[in-house]
């Protein structure tokens, strides 16, 4: 690790060979510096644990014994996609083709700044030590798969000690193997990891981590007319602030909200982005409160669609849970995209369903759905089941925090006894019809999950692909 970094600073100096920084260096001043914008970020920037921690210990209960771990995690930081990229580039053309001298929050363009997409190829992929604009990027995906490998040795090591080979599953899209990859260097040359790789096409049908791709039924635009009514007058005023400030400049309202993802990916690639500054407070919660409603009710609790979609996942979660006696793996770790989270969380009913979002207001005491605590880059989602004397248990944890099943919390440590747990877990899918709802048969005859089950006879090897 240290010699790639080295590497990178003598590439770095030589492409810059001729423009030798002198004096303040941005990043040295900036980088840490914007780490309290991250959350605001829909998701889209950098990892962080879990702010609504509720202080209960991650540690195991004191007397128990844990007897199966299951993780899905999402890819880890990254360069935009194709699509976002374009209309990032859309608003840095407007940009960059202004003759005249930036003035106001845009001032930084005046001293040669560098867009940070200096490479296509660097698209929808893990931001890394090499494809970073930055030598001093803290905030890679690569890092950060290295760093999750550490900290689940240290948090669960003794549960492979005697296990070293095992196989860990990832989507075949390209950002999402990477992740699980870096997370198997960050385990170390102890391991002999065989990494599956499953099909993310819609011709996978059941058999995904990727249940909203094989789902044609799902429509995006199903609850338009609830998001429709939301305020985004802040754009509008974001737009006219740079104009007024900049005579001649033409922005849109649609690129005051471009500017808020151009300042995640940013972080994302460069380790800070001085377009995150443009931004008030007040548009910072205004755009993340937009990014909660959205998400709430394309992918999460508020599209009826989407408690089928997760119980794909979750179904298979529990029969994993159901066979820790006989399974000889206690650990499965899975890798992912942040809907495919969202899905399970949901249909798990860790995210808060009774109270629907409101898009007339935002709603600061009602709001306990904030996309980027569940799914920043790097998300990782746990379970646990574990023996505390003749009892067992199932809780979990989400980003570093243990997020308790409310309705189902006496045990240790804010756990569910496990015979409770499959009688929640058994209402939750009730009545949900994955293949039916999402008409998977008109995609694919695949009608079950199993890559956990036949891994290991089946070989899942999908050809990658950067999406
Ligand atoms: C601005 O610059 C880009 C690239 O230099 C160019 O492709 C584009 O057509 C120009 N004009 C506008 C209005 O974006
Ligand atoms: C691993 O093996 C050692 C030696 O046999 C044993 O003491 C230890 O309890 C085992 N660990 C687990 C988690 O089974
Ligand atoms: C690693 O695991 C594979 C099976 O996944 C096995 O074929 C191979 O022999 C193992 N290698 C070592 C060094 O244990
Ligand atoms: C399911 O797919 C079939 C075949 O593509 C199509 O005719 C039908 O309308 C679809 N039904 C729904 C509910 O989407
Ligand atoms: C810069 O913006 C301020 C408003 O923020 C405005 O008063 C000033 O005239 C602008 N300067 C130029 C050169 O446009
Ligand atoms: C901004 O838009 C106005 C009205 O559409 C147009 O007249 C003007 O040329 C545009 N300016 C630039 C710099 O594109
Ligand atoms: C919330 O929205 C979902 C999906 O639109 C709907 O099924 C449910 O009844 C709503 N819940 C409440 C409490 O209004
Ligand atoms: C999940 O399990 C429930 C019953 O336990 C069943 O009705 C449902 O069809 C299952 N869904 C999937 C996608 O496996
Ligand atoms: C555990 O179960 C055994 C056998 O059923 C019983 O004798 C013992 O009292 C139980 N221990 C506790 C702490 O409940
Ligand atoms: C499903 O299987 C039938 C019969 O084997 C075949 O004709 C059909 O094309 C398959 N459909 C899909 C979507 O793969
Ligand atoms: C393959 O692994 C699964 C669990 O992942 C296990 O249930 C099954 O017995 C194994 N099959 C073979 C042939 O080893
Ligand atoms: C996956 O493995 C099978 C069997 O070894 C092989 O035939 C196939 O070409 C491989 N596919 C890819 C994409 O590597």
């Amino acid at each position: 690790m240290f010699k790639s970094i080295v590497c990178s600073v003598l590439a770095a100096s030589l492409v810059n060979a001729g423009t030798i920084p002198l004096g303040k260096l941005a990043d040295v001043a900036k980088i840490g510096t914007q780490e309290e914008i991250i959350p605001f970020l829909g998701g889209a920037g950098p990892y962080y644990s879990f702010p609504g921690d509720y202080g209960i210990s991650r540690d195991l209960p004191e007397g128990c014994e844990m007897k199966q771990v299951q993780m899905v995690g999402r890819h880890g930081e990254r360069y935009p996609t194709v699509s976002k990229a374009k209309t990032i580039k859309k608003t840095w053309y407007k940009l960059s083709n202004y003759t005249r001298q930036f003035n106001g929050s845009l001032t930084f363009l005046n001293d040669d700044y560098e867009f940070f997409i200096t490479d296509d190829n660097n698209l929808e992929m893990e931001s890394t030590f090499a494809n970073s604009v930055d030598v001093l990027n803290p905030y890679t995906g690569e890092m950060d798969a290295k760093r999750h490998a550490r900290e689940f040795l240290q948090q669960y090591g003794y549960m492979v000690e005697n296990k070293t080979d095992f196989p860990i599953f990832a989507s075949n899209s390209k950002r999402v193997h990477d992740t699980a990859q870096y997370f198997i260097d960050g385990l170390g040359d102890g391991f002999n990891i065989s990494l599956q790789t499953v099909s993310e096409a819609m011709s996978a049908g059941a058999n995904t981590l990727s249940a909203c791709n094989s789902c044609p039924a799902w429509d995006y635009d199903v609850n338009d007319d609830i998001l429709d009514e939301y305020d985004t007058t802040y754009l509008d005023d974001i737009a006219k602030r740079l104009n007024k400030e900049n005579k001649g400049l033409n922005l849109t309202s649609d690129d005051a909200d471009t500017l808020f993802a151009w300042c995640a990916y940013e972080i994302n690639v460069r380790g800070y982005s001085d377009v995150c500054d443009i931004f008030s407070k007040d548009e910072l919660v205004r755009y993340s409160y937009g990014q909660d409603l959205e998400t709430f009710y394309q992918e999460g609790p508020g599209y009826d669609i989407i408690k089928s979609v997760g119980s794909n996942l979750f179904n298979a979660s529990v029969k994993l849970l159901k066979q820790s006696e006989t399974q000889d793996l206690k650990v499965w770790l899975s890798f992912t995209h942040d809907t495919d989270i969202l899905n399970y969380l949901t249909t798990i009913g860790i995210i808060d369903d009774k109270n629907n979002l409101t898009a007339e207001y935002v709603p600061f005491m009602g709001n306990t759905f904030h996309k980027s605590w569940y799914v920043p880059q790097g998300a990782r989602v746990y379970t646990e089941k574990f023996q505390c004397s003749n009892d067992t248990y199932v809780r979990y944890a989400i980003n570093d925090a243990v997020i308790p099943i409310e309705t189902c919390s006496t045990g240790p440590g804010f756990s569910c006894e496990v015979n409770d747990f499959y009688d929640y877990a058994e209402k939750r899918v009730a009545g949900t019809d994955f293949l039916k709802v999402c008409n998977v048969s008109s995609v694919s005859n695949v009608t079950e999950l199993t890559f956990f089950w036949d891994w290991n006879t089946t070989h899942y090897n999908a050809t990658l692909l950067k999406q």
